[in-house]
């Protein structure tokens, strides 16, 4: 488990408000959200833009991902799915065998994990995206899975602004209580404003059990900002990716709509923001999420590639280097300097090794991974309800 820094959580908490009274003086115009949040105006709000860009995605078909630049990226960023998934499923298992898990899969996209939660064995799942014609597509591929299995766990798709719209007026049971919520790859498109990351976290924790695990993946604003920091443009990235800052970085790094354009080859190429790490933490407490585990990707492989293993290489996380049979190498051979120095310092001389491009890596150590598990609520002497959480109880919203 890697160590979770709290040092700093006053002095964000200070920037912050000093950035929303900042917001609410100068910024352009905005109405408050239902329960008083500020929310940026639809006119201004960035969400139809994400919304349409990943509507236009296209389907890739199985030759086209094999021949992808990215083919290796894209099955081990499925592999810290999995492994997510399967570690905390098969934790509340340990405690309760044989109860039945519900899910909230929140910006699901086109369901890319709809197997993975088979595979896990859940009862149900409640898929949420903003893009209509993603959830669409999620559907059918959900119900072509139940007719190739026979039988799969019941569903609900929800075509809606997770950072805007209040999700549980839209379940069939609003009582629904989940087992786990999971945001892969989505979590940093709330960070837009205050009252979007609020939403989006509010959507998150409201029907989570405690106990109950809250988990994702998102790009790591520390590992963005130190890269953009070596180039003069505040700008970096290799063949298959580009990032690049939209603000000037010498005003200061903002809290929240601190944007950036991030093209990754037939995948994403559309702005998205910053997630200062420690700010999501705090923010998080506020609604009874307490994190309990975070690694940057290179470190999640170290934790978890032994217990791991043979899914990395079922799912073919890594490439043989040198190349064997009639397949080509994925980089050019300039990609592959670790591979050969691992080699070579090898005392087994080993003629072959499974590896990544060091292009697709540079692109997988962008993001981190963590876990949160949502706590226990007491009352206080107000008879206002408050999470238990490990430090000091917090004002449950
Ligand atoms: C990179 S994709 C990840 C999809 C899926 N979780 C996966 O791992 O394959 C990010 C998803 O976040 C969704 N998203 C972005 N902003 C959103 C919002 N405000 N509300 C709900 N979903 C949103 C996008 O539509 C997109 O499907």
């Amino acid at each position: 488990m890697n160590d979770v820094s709290t040092e700093n959580h006053e002095k964000v908490s200070e920037e912050l408000n000093s950035k929303e009274r900042q917001n609410k003086d100068t910024k352009c115009p905005r109405h408050e959200g239902v329960d008083g949040d500020v929310v940026p105006s639809k006119l201004h709000s960035h969400s139809n833009v994400v919304a349409a860009h990943y509507n236009h995605l296209e389907e890739k078909g199985l030759k086209e991902r094999f021949n992808s630049p990215i083919f290796y990226l894209r099955n081990f960023n499925n592999w810290v799915k999995s492994v997510l998934i399967q570690e905390h499923t098969d934790k509340i298992r340990e405690k309760d065998y044989g109860r039945p898990l519900r899910i909230l899969d929140i910006c699901c996209g086109k369901g890319g994990d709809l197997s993975k939660w088979q595979k896990a064995r859940v009862e149900h799942v409640i898929f949420a995206d903003i893009a209509e014609i993603s959830i669409q597509q999620c559907k059918t591929r959900y119900e072509d899975l139940r007719r190739r299995l026979g039988r799969l766990y019941t569903a609900e798709f929800i075509a809606t602004d997770c950072t805007k719209d209040t999700l549980r007026d839209k379940y069939k049971d609003p009582s629904i209580k989940f087992d786990i919520a999971s945001c892969q790859f989505g979590l940093h498109y709330s960070f837009e404003s205050l009252g979007q990351a609020r939403r989006m976290l509010s959507n998150i924790s409201e029907c989570l059990k405690p106990d109950g695990y809250f988990f994702g993946t998102i790009p790591n604003a520390y590992e963005i900002i130190t890269r953009s920091k070596k180039s003069p443009d505040a700008s970096f990235g290799n063949r298959i990716f580009n990032i690049k800052l939209l603000f000037n970085p010498e005003d200061g790094y903002p809290l929240f709509g601190g944007k950036y354009d991030f093209h990754l080859e037939g995948v994403v190429d559309c702005p998205e923001f910053l997630v200062n790490f420690e700010l999501f933490v705090k923010l998080a407490k506020e609604y009874g999420l307490e994190l309990i585990y975070k690694a940057g990707f290179a470190d999640f492989f170290k934790d978890y590639s032994g217990k791991y293993r043979d899914l990395l290489q079922r799912i073919k996380c890594f490439e043989s280097y040198p190349a064997t049979g009639n397949r080509e190498l994925i980089g050019e051979e300039k990609d592959y300097e670790h591979a050969k120095d691992y080699m070579a310092n090898r005392s087994d001389k080993t003629d072959n090794v499974g590896t990544m491009s060091k292009c697709e890596w540079e692109v997988a150590t962008i993001y981190l991974a963590f876990v949160m598990k949502k706590c226990k609520s007491t009352w206080d002497s107000n008879g206002k309800q408050v999470y238990v959480t490990s430090t000091k109880t917090a004002p449950s919203k």
